[in-house]
């Protein structure tokens, strides 16, 4: 039921449509009692700008902002946090006191479902090896420098794009043109190679020692080739859906003001209908 008082929260994308994240907050709303409501928000580029405008004035708490509006919303915050600097783009939007803040949680979701996943991964423990350098490598790789990962590889198709990345990241990053696997304790696939209708990840993942822990954050299917692979290996394997579950938590939290919870309903609600392989 909605009041005049209801708390309204929405996803800009271009298009939209395909978005799950109504049905995620859909679900921590009913279950937590709030008079609020989450919703779709369909905006064209051109009028981006002023979608977001209008949304802080007809008293939104905020919005999330996808593909392909993740660059542009910098241009539109009053204050960017550092994780949306870091990551160099903005996916959660907050309007307090009349203005607009950033930020990005998309690296705070994967290394919270990468600790779920992998109760017994330390980011101290050892090297990451990063397959991919595109936007959601950049959050990951800004997540993992800053939770103390010693060393991070990145491996990429266009290696260009890769050097590029380390240069705007800093610190112990590398580019390889090979993964190198023997030392690490950490491999994620940021690519969408894996993904349905794309062409197959192929990584021999003999060389990885016994701890290590192997990330897709591909979620079409749940269990990609590479996790079924690393399974195999009797590696811990963690998947993508769990990433995008929890990189939602920060923005329910500060436009609805209820901390939401990560569970197997949620993952069924949200990810019930996709493929498992
Ligand atoms: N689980 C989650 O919450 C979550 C969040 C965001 C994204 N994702 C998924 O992550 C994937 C990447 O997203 P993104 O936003 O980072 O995309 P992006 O910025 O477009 O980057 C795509 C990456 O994949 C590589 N790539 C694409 N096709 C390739 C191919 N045929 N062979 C080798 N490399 C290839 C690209 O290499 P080049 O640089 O050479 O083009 C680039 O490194 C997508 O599948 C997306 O659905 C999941």
């Amino acid at each position: 039921m909605l009041t005049g008082t209801s708390r309204l929260a929405g996803i800009l994308g271009w298009p939209v449509a395909h978005s799950r994240s109504p049905r995620l907050h859909g679900l921590w709303l009913r279950r937590h009692g709030i008079d609020g409501a989450y919703l779709p928000l369909p905006v064209r580029p051109e009028r981006f700008a002023d979608a977001v405008r209008s949304l802080a004035d007809l008293g939104f708490r905020g919005a999330n902002v996808t593909i392909p509006h993740k660059e542009a919303a910098f241009a539109v915050c009053d204050q960017v946090e550092p994780s949306a600097e870091r990551a160099g783009a903005v996916n959660t939007l907050v309007f307090r006191d009349g203005r607009t803040c950033g930020s990005n949680t998309d690296g705070f979701g994967f290394l919270a479902n990468l600790r779920d996943g992998a109760p017994d991964w330390r980011a101290e423990a050892g090297p990451a090896v990063i397959l991919g350098a595109g936007g959601s490598a950049r959050a990951i790789a800004a997540a993992l420098l800053d939770a103390g990962c010693p060393r991070l590889t990145l491996v990429n198709r266009t290696p260009a794009r890769a050097e590029s990345l380390a240069r705007a990241l800093g610190g112990p990053v590398e580019v390889a043109d090979r993964a190198p696997l023997g030392d690490a304790a950490l491999l994620v696939n940021t690519t969408s190679l894996g993904m349905q209708g794309q062409p197959p990840l192929e990584i021999d993942l003999a060389p990885l020692p016994t701890g290590a822990v192997v990330a897709d954050i591909v979620y079409v299917p749940r269990e990609t080739g590479l996790l079924a692979a690393a399974r195999a290996r009797g590696l811990a394997a963690v998947d993508g859906l769990g990433m995008l579950l929890h990189q939602a938590r920060p923005g329910f939290a500060a436009w609805f003001g209820a901390e939401p919870v990560v569970d197997a309903e949620l993952r069924d609600v949200v990810g019930g209908d996709i493929p498992t392989r």
